[in-house]
């Protein structure tokens, strides 16, 4: 192992030289400096792991040397040496950021075991901090696939909402895109990654155990309600709750929890305490919220207090570009969950994958994989080994894409029309003869249509 490089600062001449000469003898690489300038030059030049530093020097004294180079963003090991009577000072010294102190006259033995130990300290502060950066690695961005464009971009704002603490952030995005692996990728990439991640669905109870779930109870409060219990917001404190199916919640209560989040305080089903609370939240819907708030189903101020950070994560049919890595990525790890070696995925397969409109997204095509790798014994997936709604839909017709289910009441032909119609302009970008072409008619019967549908 390398030994460490000292520097050691002194005012007195004796003192420097015998430290020079028994640590150098015991093979460190030893420096000296006779002023606090001086030491604070050489610490710049040199790079020192370990300095150790006298207290009392006329001119920079030793306290100023350690502030002046943190400024400076150096950080070496200082150990402070100091005579008996000072003490006191030794220990103010590493209250402001020494890692030991030797008292004169000292031990060479103690002095070298010192500087081993402040090493040892310094390695193992190092290894944590890797340590962190890995794990917020495993719980980071290597569990989400995402090549296309828009994907990136909801990259790139997750890691900037991460980075701001209480930010509010409302994911919306089909079933199956991925919103609950975004919640848990803000949650591990923010300084909150340590203190809990509590999510609740907020379809899956009644109003009155929603607002205890939430908000917790005091004993009484209702019929059942034997002893008291904390809420998700309490026990969240300090962490990350994740509303998923906010769309879900009943009206009264999202008024309750507007408050709650506005004022950071709430108050326990049947209790008359305010408590305070810190905790960051993320909901998520895969409703269109603004369209429930126009339906009066869901208040425009929580609507408004959720979306300070808006996330939409597109459907997959949408971002095809994703597929391929998906794949990868899914191959990988049901070839390990399940012992099998799947190399790869056939290019018409593939094509058969990047056609299909995947109506529950990522989930569908996860579970997809997983169905064929528990089957499949073949070296690559090929078209052949994937399940009929996906090689049946490439041979669907055009008309037969469009519409997929006939409602049980029936559908309205012109309706559909004009529908159809509608959508040929915006994805033509209102461009008529792109969207003639889209629908298979010429630009005039389209003008004519649009005319009779009083479509602009
Ligand atoms: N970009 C992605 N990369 C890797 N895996 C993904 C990705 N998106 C989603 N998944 C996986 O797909 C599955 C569904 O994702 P998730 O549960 O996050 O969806 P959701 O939007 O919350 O769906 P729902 O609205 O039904 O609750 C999960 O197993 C998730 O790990
Ligand atoms: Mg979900």
């Amino acid at each position: 192992m390398k030994k460490a490089r000292i520097l050691i600062v002194d005012d007195e001449h004796l003192i420097r030289w015998s430290l020079e000469k028994d640590l150098s003898q015991a093979g460190y690489d030893t420096r000296q400096a006779a002023s606090g300038e001086e030491a604070l030059a050489m610490i710049e030049e040199n790079e020192p792991d370990v300095v150790l530093l006298d207290l009392r020097m006329p001119g920079i004294d030793g306290f100023e040397v350690m502030e002046r180079s943190v400024k400076k963003d150096m950080h070496p090991l200082f150990i402070i040496v100091t005579g008996t009577a000072d003490v006191k000072t030794a220990v103010r010294a590493v209250k402001e950021g020494a890692v030991d102190y030797i008292c004169k006259p000292f031990d060479i033995e103690d002095v070298k075991l010192r500087i081993e130990m402040a090493m040892e300290t310094a390695r193992v502060r190092r290894e944590l901090s890797t340590l962190k950066d890995e794990l917020k690695t495993l719980y980071g961005f290597e569990n989400i696939v995402g090549d296309s464009p828009v994907m990136k971009e909801v990259f790139a704002t997750v890691e900037k909402v991460a980075a701001s603490k209480f930010t509010t952030v409302l994911l919306q995005g089909e079933s199956g895109t991925g919103k609950d692996l975004i919640a848990r990728t803000i949650h591990s990439l923010s300084d909150r990654a340590q203190a809990v991640f509590l999510d609740i669905n907020c379809s899956a109870f009644p109003e009155t155990l929603l607002e205890s779930e939430l908000f917790g109870h005091e004993r009484g409060a209702f019929t059942g309600a034997r002893s008291t219990k904390k809420g998700l917001f309490e026990l969240a404190d300090g962490g990350t709750i994740y509303l998923d199916e906010i769309g879900d919640m009943p009206l009264t209560l999202q008024g309750k929890l507007l408050k709650a989040i506005e004022t950071k305080r709430f108050r326990r089903v049947g209790g008359t305490v305010e408590i305070q609370v810190e905790v960051r939240i993320i909901a998520a819907t895969n409703k269109n919220l603004q369209a429930e708030v126009n339906a009066q189903r869901f208040r425009n101020d929580l609507f408004y207090r959720l979306r300070v950070i808006p996330i939409h994560i597109p459907p997959l049919r949408e971002r095809t570009e994703d597929i391929p890595g998906l794949v990868e990525f899914f191959l990988a790890r049901f070839n390990a969950d399940l012992k099998k070696d799947v190399k790869g995925i056939s290019q018409e397969a593939l094509k058969l994958l990047k056609n299909y409109p995947w109506p529950g997204n990522v989930r569908e095509l996860k579970n997809i994989i997983e169905r064929v790798l528990i089957l499949e014994t073949s070296e690559t997936i090929e078209a052949e080994n994937l399940p009929p709604e996906i090689t049946n839909y490439s041979h669907a017709s055009p008309a037969e894409k469009v519409v997929e289910h006939f409602p049980a009441e029936g559908l309205s032909l012109r309706e559909v029309e004009k529908d159809l119609i509608a959508k040929a302009l915006a994805k033509a970008n209102g461009n008529q003869s792109r969207a003639a072409e889209l629908l298979g008619i010429s630009r005039d019967t389209l003008r004519y249509r649009m005319q009779k549908f009083g479509l602009k």
